[in-house]
């Protein structure tokens, strides 16, 4: 009989063309993307503005990346690494994601990265700046479109080596952001000759911030140097100058001190110096764009967060047209990412070989509603990736 014979040509063609051509971008499959961030606790505006920059670039590509049109699943991480490992494999599991792109807090983010490692699920971190995602829990499936937490610290040492200032202290959370801000910061401020005299800490996120300002008092530093973010930077810079301790002893700090956070802290923040790889008056046509798309669509100043949500955005695209959509060629999408040039509002970046980018960290002043820059701290800083096997 030709019927069946003629069927199981037509079948066998049909298969060999599906396996031939991937094209996902054609098929018209949706791409999943889990968005883990906090929408509660500290850290909730910092995770609206990664979300808004994400969608923003995804909207100014027509909805779609690498030819996919964009679905998103949402989960609040709450900040919480305990509840880390089950929120992530949700998304991988039940909700069948492709891509997960999360997260703010360090503790969650490195709970996030192993499960990652251990699923091969790409995963494109946003924001938290814990060493080890691009250190030993390295992989080429996990990329960063932030910062490491030691380098916006590292660059803020050599600025106040550089003052001449002697002896600081350090204040901020005991996890490992402020560990690792702390680690940057005193690294390169006694390298260049200076002495971390105090290293003070809260567990997070506490705001009774106290009886430390009443022991920074005590001991008189020439400065000092603070990594706290969202809400809890609004109440330090607020408890500090209401301490009286504004105009006696400089407050510096990694740049979330005062990012995203002018409006709530007012008269406190005025003249605040701190160091980040972003700015509010970079002035560039690319970063002028990216801010007046940001404030029409949401009604908001955008912020460094929103930043790195867009480049997480961008990052997927990139990886997304090499593969014509197929998240699981690892190979391609990494080579893709690892040759492009970001054009990010920041200013172009290029990945290091771990996956974070190299990049310039701005030295910048309150004024106003906005962290002017006033100088560039260091020059294309490279995360050294300790610990990293790919
Ligand atoms: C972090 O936990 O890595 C973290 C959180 C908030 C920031 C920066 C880093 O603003």
């Amino acid at each position: 009989m030709n019927l069946p014979r003629l069927n199981t040509l037509a079948a066998a063609t049909l298969l060999a063309c599906a396996i031939a051509t991937p094209a996902l971008a054609q098929s018209g499959q949706k791409l999943k993307v889990g968005l883990m961030l906090p929408a509660t606790g500290t850290f909730a505006a910092l995770g609206t503005a990664i979300e808004n920059g994400f969608k923003l670039y995804v909207a100014e590509n027509g909805g779609k990346l690498g030819g996919r049109e964009i679905e998103f699943v949402n989960v609040d991480d709450e900040s919480d690494p305990s509840k880390a490992t089950d929120n992530i494999n949700k998304l991988i599991k039940r909700d069948n994601v492709d891509v997960v792109v999360g997260t703010v807090h360090s503790g969650v983010a490195m709970a996030m990265a192993k499960v990652a490692k251990d699923t091969g699920t790409l995963l494109i971190v946003p924001n938290a700046g814990a060493n080890a995602v691009t250190g030993p829990m390295c992989a080429k499936n996990i990329f960063r479109s932030s910062f490491t937490n030691a380098q916006p610290g590292y660059a803020m040492g050599e600025v106040l080596a550089k003052k001449g200032i002697k002896r600081v202290v350090t204040i901020t959370w005991n996890y490992a952001a402020g560990a690792e801000s702390v680690g940057g910061f005193k690294e390169a401020f006694e390298k260049g000759g200076g002495k971390v005299v105090e290293e003070l800490g809260l567990p997070f996120p506490n705001v009774e911030f106290q009886a430390l300002l009443t022991q920074i008092a005590s001991i008189k530093p020439d400065a000092v140097y603070t990594f706290f973010a969202g809400g809890g930077a609004v109440k330090f810079v607020k408890d500090y100058a209401a301490a009286g301790l504004k105009t006696s002893i400089p407050l510096y700090g990694a740049g979330f001190l005062t990012d995203g956070t002018l409006a709530a802290q007012g008269e406190a923040a005025q003249g605040i110096q701190t160091t980040l790889h972003y700015a509010d008056s970079l002035g560039t046509p690319r970063d002028m764009a990216f801010r007046t798309a940001y404030a029409t669509t949401y009604k908001l100043q955008p912020d460094v967060y929103a930043v790195q949500g867009y480049d997480a955005a961008q990052i997927l695209g990139i990886g997304l047209a090499a593969t014509k959509g197929d998240v699981k060629n690892k190979d391609a999408f990494a080579a893709a990412v690892q040759k492009a040039t970001i054009n990010s509002p920041r200013g172009p970046f290029k990945m290091s070989p771990t996956h974070n980018p190299i990049q310039d960290f701005y030295l910048r002043e309150v004024k106003g509603n906005e962290n002017r820059v006033i100088g560039i701290a260091s020059k294309s800083l490279i995360d050294p990736g300790r610990g990293c096997r790919m």
